[in-house]
C-alpha cells in the first residue's frame, strides 16, 4: 500500500493507492472522517463494473444512497449539479453526509463541485477509476463544470477528505481511454521526473498491457508529483502551471475539433509534441526532444491532427483559460524532468510547430524512431 499525505489550506488528506482497497472503503472512510451516511455519486457504466464491490464495502448502505448520472463530458455542466443536489435533498442527505465520487475525472469534477456547494460544503471522498483520475484529477482539489463558452469555467477549489485509488478498477477501462491517460503520465515524467522518463522508455509495452507491477510503479510516482506541486501552489498562482504542459496546444486542438475528435489525453499528447518542437526551434531542448516525441508515439496513434494556423490558431490559443490579457504563456521542456513556465513566444515559432505537427502525428510516420504499434 502507498499512502501519500497531501497538505492543503483546508486540512490534510491521504491519497491511498492499493490493489483491492475498494473492498475496504467503508473502514477507511470511517477512519478519515465522521459521517452520517455515504452517498455514492457515479455513472451507470462505472457502477455496472464496480458498484457491487463498493456496496459490500460500506456497512448499512442502501440503494437510496446511490446517485448515477451520464458522465459524458457534455453532461459536465450546472444542470447536472442541480439534478444531483436535488436528489440529495430528496434522499434526506444532511450536513454530515459524505459524498463519494466513484468514477473518472468527469464524475470527480462534478461530484466534487456538488460536495463543495451542497449545504455550503459536505465531506468528499474520491474513488478514481480511470488512469487520469488516479494519477492526476483526484488530487489537488480542483472541482467544477463546463459552460457552453468553455471547459471548467465554473468551479471551486475543494479538497477531499480521502482519495482511494484501486488499480484493479483500471482493468475494465476501454483501451483508448486507458492510452489517453498514459499521455498524462508522460507529462509527469517531462515536468518533474527524469527517472520516470527512463522507466517509460523501457517499460511502455508493459504499461500498455496494464501490467500490475508497472502500474504500481508509475501511478504513485505521478500522484506524488501532483501532490507536491499543488502543495506548493494550491490556487495556481505560479508553479502549478507546469501541470499545464502540453495543454496549451492540446486545448486549442480540442476546441478546434469541437471536443469530439480527440480524447483529452490524446490532445495533450499532440500538445507535448508541439511543445517539443517549439523547444527545439528555440534551442531550449537540443538533445531530448526526440525522446519526448518517441514516448508520445509509443503510446500509439491519435486521430488526424488538423492544420491550425493564422488568426484562427491565435484566437484558439488566446482564449485558453490560462492566458493573461490575450498573452499565451507556454510551458516548455529543457530536458526530460525539467520544464520552464510563463514563457511568451514569437508567433512565427508557434506557427512553424503548428504546421509541422499533423505530419509528426501521422500514423505512418510513427516508425521513424522505433515506434512499436500499440494494441488497439
Ligand atoms: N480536477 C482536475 O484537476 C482535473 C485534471 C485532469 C482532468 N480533469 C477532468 O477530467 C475529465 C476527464 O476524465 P477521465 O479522463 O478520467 O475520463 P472520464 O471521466 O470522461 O471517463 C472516461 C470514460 O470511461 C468510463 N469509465 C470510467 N472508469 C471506468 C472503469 N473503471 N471501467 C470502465 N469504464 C470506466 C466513463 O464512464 C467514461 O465513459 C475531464 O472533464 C477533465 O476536465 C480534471
Ligand atoms: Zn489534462
Amino acid at each position: 500500500m502507498t499512502t501519500i499525505r497531501v497538505r492543503s489550506a483546508a486540512g490534510s488528506y491521504d491519497v491511498v493507492f492499493e490493489r483491492g482497497v475498494l473492498a475496504r472503503a467503508g473502514a477507511m472512510i470511517r477512519r478519515a472522517c465522521e459521517y452520517s451516511k455515504v452517498y455514492v455519486v457515479s455513472s451507470l457504466r462505472v457502477w455496472r463494473h464496480w458498484g457491487a464491490k463498493l456496496r459490500r464495502a460500506i456497512p448499512g448502505w442502501n440503494e437510496k444512497q446511490k446517485i448515477l448520472f451520464d458522465d459524458a463530458e457534455a453532461k459536465k455542466r450546472l444542470a447536472t449539479v442541480d439534478e444531483i443536489a436535488r436528489r440529495l435533498v430528496r434522499a434526506g442527505a444532511d450536513r454530515r453526509c459524505v459524498i463519494l465520487a466513484l468514477g473518472g475525472g468527469v464524475v470527480g469534477d462534478v461530484a466534487g463541485f456538488v460536495a463543495a456547494t451542497y449545504l455550503r460544503g459536505v465531506p468528499l471522498v474520491h474513488v478514481p477509476t480511470t488512469l487520469v483520475a488516479q494519477a492526476d484529477s483526484s488530487i489537488g482539489g480542483k472541482t467544477g463544470v463546463d459552460l457552453p463558452e468553455g471547459k471548467n469555467l465554473v468551479g471551486a477549489f475543494y479538497s477531499p477528505k480521502l482519495v482511494l485509488a484501486d488499480p484493479e478498477t483500471l482493468t475494465t477501462l476501454p483501451q483508448r481511454e486507458y492510452r489517453s491517460g498514459l499521455y498524462e503520465v508522460i507529462k509527469y515524467a517531462v515536468i518533474a521526473d527524469r527517472k520516470l522518463g527512463k522507466y517509460l522508455v523501457q517499460n511502455m509495452p508493459a504499461l500498455l498491457r496494464r501490467d500490475p507491477a508497472a502500474l504500481a510503479w508509475v501511478i504513485p510516482r505521478c500522484m506524488r508529483i501532483k501532490a507536491r506541486v499543488v502543495e506548493k501552489d494550491e490556487h495556481e498562482g505560479g508553479l502549478r502551471q507546469i501541470l499545464n504542459f502540453g495543454h496549451t496546444f492540446g486545448h486549442a486542438l480540442e476546441s478546434a475539433t469541437g471536443y469530439r475528435r480527440f480524447l483529452h489525453g490524446e490532445a495533450v499528447g499532440c500538445g507535448m509534441v508541439a511543445a517539443a518542437m517549439i523547444a527545439m526551434l528555440t534551442n531550449r531542448m537540443p538533445r531530448e526532444a526526440a525522446v519526448l516525441i518517441f514516448l508520445v508515439q509509443a503510446v500509439g496513434p491519435v486521430p488526424e491532427v488538423p492544420t491550425l494556423g493564422g488568426s484562427r490558431l491565435w484566437k484558439l490559443l488566446a482564449t485558453d483559460k490560462k492566458s493573461r490579457n490575450g498573452h499565451v504563456r507556454w510551458v516548455l521542456p529543457r530536458r526530460i524532468g525539467k520544464v520552464d513556465w510563463g514563457i511568451e513566444l514569437p508567433r512565427s515559432v508557434v506557427e512553424t510547430a503548428a504546421r509541422a505537427l499533423p505530419a509528426a502525428m501521422m500514423e505512418k510516420n510513427f516508425g521513424i524512431i522505433g515506434f512499436r504499434r500499440a494494441p488497439k
